[in-house]
């Protein structure tokens, strides 16, 4: 009798964690194709000591022009991705805070921009463990990057198997509408897009479809300058094949002059079959606000590509020397770049928490007692 009253009392008791009406669907919910989505945009980067040229061409300063537009952003300085591979846990808590000194100077203002480190909030593993429950291991091992990264490998690690797992879970756990990311992770947000459908096809409408955003075609694929045919890329042990936001200027200088170009001496723009030039034509198109690939290619004719390297090497260095500034400026007070990182943990856990309620009530996960239809249906009799 006892235990009756105990279970009547707990099954009328408000629970500690009330459900938004929105998020009381059932599993049998339709999947609703009409509902309308705010737009949200997010993106990651792993925290690799500096971004190189292709990091801040190809996402960064999207990122802070998407910012300054008035958009919803959110930034993500992913350390769990980062440990796939082995990290020295030193300099991954350097590299945490040099990276975001690194995109406060590429302009992301915390003031408009939710900034944030991956690791503080718990539910990107949770929403992990979920959605690797809904893929296969056949859906992830085709995956480009999964293949490239594993190569030369003879021991892979599960994470780095799971790696795009997290960041569909990255991306769904803010109700992404748009991603901008460079070319390279274009499957990723396939996949994530493929998972966030079974999810809401299985439970019932929970998350948007979500859209990579590429728009600058020149910007999406930066080249290795060492070789043109790979992308630039922090792992390429070729270090002339990479300039970095932090490089000094004669070694920028030293490796644009270094870079691997053709036989051809005039300079255009034909990224199918004059990939060096070409990525030079792009990168300077890059720094210089704006002015088209063409406009580029008229202002250098009559110079070989020789020279061409010297004219794409002052406007890189110049494009990067206020950067380079603010970066240092940044680093002299890491304290300030922890509290903002702590800031945007607090904005981000609220909208992640409330994603994982909803997340885990339409799964049946969690002992939330009024949820409980068997225990309802005992009540009813006593
Ligand atoms: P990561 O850290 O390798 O790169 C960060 C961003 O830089 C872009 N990028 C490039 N763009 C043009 N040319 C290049 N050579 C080049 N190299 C890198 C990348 O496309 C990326 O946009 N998995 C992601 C991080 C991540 C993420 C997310 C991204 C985790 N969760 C959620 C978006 C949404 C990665 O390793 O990026």
């Amino acid at each position: 009798m006892n235990c009756i009253k105990r279970l009547r009392s707990l099954l009328t008791r408000s629970s500690p964690k009330q459900f938004p009406r929105a998020f009381t669907s059932s599993t049998d919910d339709k999947v609703d194709e009409t509902r309308q989505w705010p737009r949200k945009i997010f993106s990651g980067i792993q925290p690799t000591g500096s971004l190189h040229l292709g990091n801040y061409l190809g996402a960064v300063q999207k990122w802070a022009e998407l910012q300054n537009s008035g958009e919803d952003v959110t930034y993500c300085i992913v350390d769990l991705h980062s440990i796939t591979v082995p990290q020295d846990p030193e300099t991954l808590r350097n590299n945490i805070i040099q990276m975001t000194a690194t995109m406060l100077a590429c302009g992301i203002d915390p003031n408009k921009s939710t900034v944030f480190l991956q690791s503080t909030v718990k539910e990107h593993t949770e929403l992990n463990w979920i959605l690797g429950c809904l893929t296969t291991m056949a859906r992830l091992r085709h995956l480009p990057q999964y293949k490239e990264k594993t190569q030369k490998m003879k021991e892979i690690p599960l994470g780095l198997f799971l790696y795009p797992v997290l960041q569909a879970a990255d991306i769904l756990l803010y109700k992404t509408t748009h991603v901008p990311v460079g070319e390279d992770q274009v499957q990723h947000i396939q996949l994530t897009q493929h998972l966030g459908n079974l999810f809401n096809n299985r439970f019932g409408t929970t998350f948007p479809d979500c859209h990579a955003i590429i728009d600058k075609k020149e910007a999406a694929r930066i080249r290795s300058l060492r070789d043109p045919s790979k992308k630039m890329s922090k792992s390429d042990p070729e270090v002339k094949s990479c300039i970095y936001l932090t490089d000094e200027p004669d070694v920028i200088v030293e490796k644009i002059k270094k870079a691997v170009t053709d036989f051809t001496s005039e300079v255009t723009y034909d990224p199918e079959n004059r990939m060096g030039v070409s990525n030079l034509v792009a990168i300077h198109s890059l720094v210089s606000n704006g002015k088209s690939t063409e406009e580029i290619c008229k202002e250098v004719q009559g110079i070989d590509t020789g020279k061409y390297k010297m004219v794409v090497a002052e406007a890189v260095v110049e494009h990067l020397k206020p950067i380079r500034t603010k970066i240092n400026e940044y680093l002299k007070n890491p304290s300030e770049l922890v509290y903002i990182l702590e800031e945007g943990r607090e904005k981000a856990q609220g909208i992640a928490e409330e994603t994982m309620a909803e997340v885990k009530q339409k799964v049946g996960l969690g002992a939330n007692l009024s949820e409980f239809s068997v225990l309802k249906t005992i009540s009813k009799k006593m």
